[in-house]
């Protein structure tokens, strides 16, 4: 809701409230963000109060206030040249330099029909409200427009700034921000996700100090280096406790985020497009439009401002198609095969994957001509025969026979030097006139800039998609762009024209393909944004598929990302990233927090493992939306306490799914306790673990203190044992009260150490888990 009083806007959701005003200067200051506060009479008590000026300060009008100082001010929209010395969020140039003050000159309050869609960006939906507040520069005429949509369920708000040159001189703009707050504490710990090829998503804190603080990607891409999604929290806030403020962008391509603290101890917090190497030429009556920023506020701790945003995207972001619907099991060939597959190769995998319940078959890299390993092929997907004698036509009909939906990769923004189309249109692709372009994974990236190269990928995408039954698409992306270049001195707008035609591609491709759901992928998370998201309902997690190493990825990513719009898949040991080995069920109770894949030889696993597969994905199916959609709760981080625990929970509070992740097993473990949150205090809940089994080979030589007969653990008959056998896991079964869930009351049964196995020992292993299914089964009718 928003409310506005002589220009002071107060705009609410559910449980935050975002107060700014126009101050006596007519510049706009925000005034409080926080918990909801109540609407009253007179909100000056809430004001800032500025009675005299700083020293070493400049004030921007005297006639109008002696103390307003730029550089101390809560503002909403900051520039260069009028004695704000803080990183600004909006830097233009023009004939007379560098000099701008942009001032309130009217506002408008649309409903949701007059919400404004952006042009070539994309929009989230289903707005509730919009606020839209213009300033202009006296000057040179410049106007901006701030908007905020307010998304009341969420407690969300997503603003963004749209420049207009209302000027016949041409304006620069070398740095212009999406959204923009400072805030009154100086108590902050900022918690942002940094990583690499494969080990995306880690968790960093940094404690705000004096001074700023950058996040960013320079890489073409939103990055697996630096997420634009981050938090700024109170340094005493916990998961369920404290205050926290989440931010997050609308836009997959280079990205900044700052957050400085000053010499008055003011944070000021800014994100948007970044402004390396950007500069973007603005012409008489021309508009830029930066994509949304995504704010919001939880005074409940990090799960709460993690819920807020896993809210807002499952219902503003992802598409009404794929809103909320269940996603399939698939089975993926890439860890299965690689680039070596025939069809018959394929056909088996289909087959058994059927028989383990799967749904969906998706065949990765390799398919098309001259694609026999990385180095070439990528640009014209012409089928190779000689892999698919029947063309993809005949893949998907045999696929489909066996009761399987087809799926296609794809990497249509790129093409190989050793391509047909590369021979065809050399010029295609992203580099300098003069200068020898770089490849990365052997290739070159197609410069989307260009409306042609645009139009080839819709029309080449298209009839790939129209020439089978094809329900899914998996969307690659492998390297990082270099040597970009634009013509006429416009390099500063490469990257940026870049997303604009790769919005374009997608939404084309997407709304002509309404139902076929696409999965997003740049080599695992290099592009996991809100973007891509507003197209692809889900994004490939990581190519570490490893239950350990995704254990961190996935927390991570829970932290701004819902669990529904994660790729996670149960692959073969030892582990292709780090030759670690996992139990077949660990790996599952991890996939099973994402929307769960296979990507390993069925047909090459042992009897046990293919009946450990069909149990989990019995209960996957089982559990599908609770699962996808539940709210999710992380209880502790396995980087701080050597486990994780991970937990969603039915809208209705009536299920849960609860998960045990083990870091390094100890000797002498403790208790462990479960503490949930949100279960009905005065419910019954019956708390039951999902049975497991042990690989015999856990044990080693122990397994001889069980057996009747005395066998080599290193031998062929135990080899042959543990194909066919396996140990089931504790029994644990209890009725608990909701309070007692929610608490801290109940107690696991004691781990295994270096005592005997029995239904009452839980042996863990090392990386080893547990999944706990709670349903109540009292009813406390509230
Ligand atoms: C990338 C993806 C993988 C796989 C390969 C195929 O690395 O992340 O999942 O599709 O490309 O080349």
């Amino acid at each position: 809701m928003i409310l506005n009083k002589n220009n002071l806007f107060h705009i609410t959701t559910n449980d935050t409230s975002y107060l700014m005003r126009v101050d006596e200067t007519k510049h706009l200051v925000l005034e409080y963000y926080g918990k909801k506060i109540k609407d009253v009479e007179d909100y000056s008590a809430y004001y800032n109060k500025w009675t005299f000026g700083t020293g070493c300060s400049v004030i921007n009008n005297k006639e109008l206030s002696k103390t307003a100082n730029l550089d101390i001010m809560t503002l909403e929209l900051s520039t260069t040249g009028k004695g704000d010395y803080n990183s600004p969020s909006l830097i233009l140039k023009n004939n007379n330099g560098y000099v701008f003050d942009f001032l309130f000159e009217k506002f408008i309050i649309n409903k949701i029909d007059g919400i404004n869609t952006l042009k070539g960006l994309p929009t989230p939906k289903e707005a509730d409200e919009e606020l839209v507040i213009y300033m202009v520069d006296n000057a040179s005429k410049i106007e901006v427009e701030l908007h905020y949509l307010v998304f009341v369920a969420s407690n969300v708000i997503a603003r963004n700034i749209v420049i207009n040159n209302k000027n016949e001189e041409t304006v620069h703009i070398l740095k212009a921000m999406s959204y923009e707050l400072v805030l009154n504490n100086n108590n902050f710990e900022v918690m942002n996700l940094y990583g690499g090829w494969a080990g995306e998503a880690k968790k960093e804190w940094s404690e705000v100090k004096h001074g700023l603080l950058l996040n960013d990607s320079k890489n073409g891409v939103s990055s697996n280096r630096h997420n634009p999604f981050f938090m700024v929290k109170d340094k005493a806030a916990t998961l369920n406790h404290g205050e926290v403020y989440a931010f997050n962008l609308i836009y997959s391509g280079n990205h900044s985020e700052e957050v400085e603290c000053n010499f008055i101890s003011l944070v000021r917090i800014m994100g948007g497009v970044s402004p390396f190497c950007f500069d973007y030429e603005l012409k008489e009556n021309e508009s830029f439009e930066t994509p949304f920023g995504v704010l919001t506020y939880s005074s409940d701790g990090l799960n709460k401002a993690s819920q807020n945003m896993h809210h807002f995207i499952n219902n503003h972001i992802v598409s009404s198609v794929f809103r909320n619907k269940e996603r399939p099991i698939l089975i993926n060939n890439w860890e299965a095969t690689y680039f070596k597959f025939t069809q018959n190769k394929l056909v088996a995998l289909a087959k058994k994957a059927k028989e383990c319940g799967i749904e969906l078959f998706v065949l990765d890299d390799g398919w098309f001509k001259d694609r026999n390993d990385d180095s070439a092929g990528l640009g014209n997907y012409e089928v190779n025969e000689k892999k698919l004698p029947q063309g993809l036509k005949g893949i998907a009909k045999k696929i489909n026979k066996i009761g399987l939906k087809f799926g296609l990769w794809f990497e249509p923004e790129m093409v190989s030097e050793n391509s047909d189309l590369y021979r065809a249109h050399p010029d295609w692709i992203v580099k300098h006139p003069e200068i020898e372009p770089s490849e990365g994974r052997n290739q070159f990236s197609l410069d989307l800039t260009r409306t042609e190269v645009q139009d080839y990928i819709i029309e080449n995408v298209s009839n790939t998609l129209k020439s089978a039954n094809i329900e899914y698409v998996k969307w690659d992306y492998n390297r990082p762009i270099s040597d970009f270049y634009l013509e006429n001195g416009k390099t500063g707008e490469f990257f940026y024209r870049y997303m604009l035609g790769f919005y374009r591609i997608v939404s084309e491709i997407t709304k002509a393909f309404p139902n076929v759901l696409f999965e997003g992928c740049a080599s695992g998370g290099n592009r996991f944004d809100l973007g891509v998201l507003c197209y692809f309902p889900q994004i490939w997690g990581s190519d570490d598929t490893d239950a350990y190493e995704r254990n961190f990825i996935q927390s991570g990513l829970y932290l701004g990302y819902p669990q529904s719009t994660i790729g996670a898949h149960v692959s073969a040991v030892p582990s292709q990233s780090v030759l670690r080995t996992t139990q077949i069920d660990t790996r599952f109770n991890v996939a099973a927090f994402g929307c769960l894949g296979y990507e390993l030889n069925l047909n090459e696993l042992t009897p046990v493992d293919i009946k450990a597969i069909k149990a989990q994905i019995k209960f996957y199916k089982a559990h599908r939306k609770l699962i996808q959609f539940g709210t999710l709760y992380q209880f502790s981080f396995m980087e701080k306490a050597n486990h994780s625990e991970w937990m969603v929970l039915s809208s209705d509070k009536k299920e849960a799914v609860y998960g045990y992740f083990n870091g390094i097993q100890t000797i002498n473990p403790e208790t462990t306790t479960v503490r949930l949150k949100d279960l009905k205090d005065d419910s019954l809940y019956k708390f039951s673990a999902r049975p497991q089994e042990h690989n015999l080979k856990e044990f080693g030589g122990m397994i001889n203190y069980v057996l009747p007969v005395h066998i080599n653990p290193s031998g062929f008959l135990m080899y042959e044992l543990t194909k066919h056998k396996t140990m089931g896991s504790e029994k644990e079964e209890y009725i608990v009260s909701g309070d007692a869930l929610n608490n801290g009351a109940l107690k696991l049964k004691q781990e295994w150490s270096s005592t005997g196995v029995d239904e009452n020992v839980r042996v863990l292993l090392d990386f080893g888990s547990r999944l706990y299914y709670i349903n109540e089964v009292e009813n406390s009718n509230k």
